[in-house]
């Protein structure tokens, strides 16, 4: 396999329940060895896509393809070198969580192996207990036990860890990386953003059955602006008139603004950065924008706020 061999390949997907469109148009397509974020508000379509890749639903136009297969056509073949986790794990409560991990493994062609055994201690799992006694995140932590002892080529997560604390967050956001280390492919869902950002290499934004930008963080990092705190000898209210400067906010709102918060386009960063100096720069903290503040652009659009 080389580096670009695409795993997966989504060509203008389309999907209605009746008459309503769930998914308008979605392309992307995900690269051997990465991980690619699949972000969006509640009910956007992850879910949807994800169905379909997993042949669960069929489409009602586009094309999807893992492995260079049809997802509806090969789906028993795709499913030999595939493990999926969904954010509702549902679980036969009789059976203890250990034998569900051994079931799943089972159905997967897998073994219970020392691996097993490790990701158990670490997401610290009794799986002693009748599933019927767990807690969603006990349930989660079933299914990504098993996911991450399975050998696969390609993971696909659907908003895995919304019942998991923190502490458990980090572990799996761990063994996430230990799968992209050894090369694997992993499709990841979700709304929370501080975890697409850490580990995604490239992300797609779905809104409303449609995507709106698919690129790495960096490719869309120009799209926001930077946020400056500021303090200077001079008063700096003028600064607010320059191009690129939104936002201003004094930080003491008092006569002379001398600390003010504000925002910069990137492509006035270098501007209005030349201009500072003749203010008398006391201090200066500059944050890059975050996923957050580009999914909440776009989550704002209507408010045309650009
Ligand atoms: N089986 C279904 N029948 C009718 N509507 C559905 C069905 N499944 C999902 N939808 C609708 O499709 C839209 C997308 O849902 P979903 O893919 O679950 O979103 P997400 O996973 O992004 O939260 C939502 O409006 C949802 O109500
Ligand atoms: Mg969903």
């Amino acid at each position: 396999m080389t580096m670009s061999e695409k795993i997966l390949e989504i060509k203008n997907l389309q999907k209605k329940f009746g008459k309503f469109e769930a998914l308008k148009n979605i392309t992307f397509d995900i690269k051997k060895g990465e991980v690619f974020g699949f972000i969006g508000p509640n009910g956007a379509g992850k879910s949807t896509t994800i169905r379909i890749l997993l042949g669960i639903l069929h489409a009602n136009g586009g094309s999807a393809k893992i492995f260079g297969k049809d997802v509806w056509q090969s789906a028993v073949s795709i499913h030999k070198r595939l493990a999926y986790v969904p954010g509702d794990v549902y679980l036969w409560p009789n059976l203890t969580g250990g034998e569900i991990i051994d079931l799943f493994l089972k159905l997967n062609q897998q073994r219970h192996s020392a691996r097993t055994d490790e990701l158990i201690k670490q997401f610290d799992l009794d799986p002693t207990k009748k599933v019927r006694t767990y807690s969603k995140g006990n349930r989660q932590k079933v299914a990504l036990i098993a996911a991450f002892s399975t050998a696969a080529d390609f993971y696909i997560f659907d908003e895995p860890t919304s019942g998991l604390d923190p502490l458990m967050e980090e572990i799996f956001q761990k063994n996430v990386m230990h799968l992209k280390n050894e090369g694997k492919s992993i499709l990841l869902s979700s709304h929370i953003l501080s975890e697409v950002e850490k580990m995604c290499d490239r992300i797609g934004i779905i809104r409303q059955g449609k995507i709106i930008e698919t690129g790495s963080l960096d490719d869309m990092r120009h799209l926001t602006r930077t946020v400056f705190v500021l303090e200077t000898q001079k008063p700096l209210e003028s600064l607010s008139q320059l191009e690129g400067v939104y936002n201003f906010k004094p930080v003491l709102d008092k006569e002379g603004v001398n600390k003010a918060t504000f925002t910069v386009d990137s492509e006035n960063i270098n501007s209005v950065l030349e201009k500072l100096v003749a203010y008398k720069i006391i201090s200066i903290q500059s944050t890059p924008p975050t996923l957050e503040d580009l999914f909440m652009r776009y989550y704002n659009q209507k408010e045309g706020s650009r």
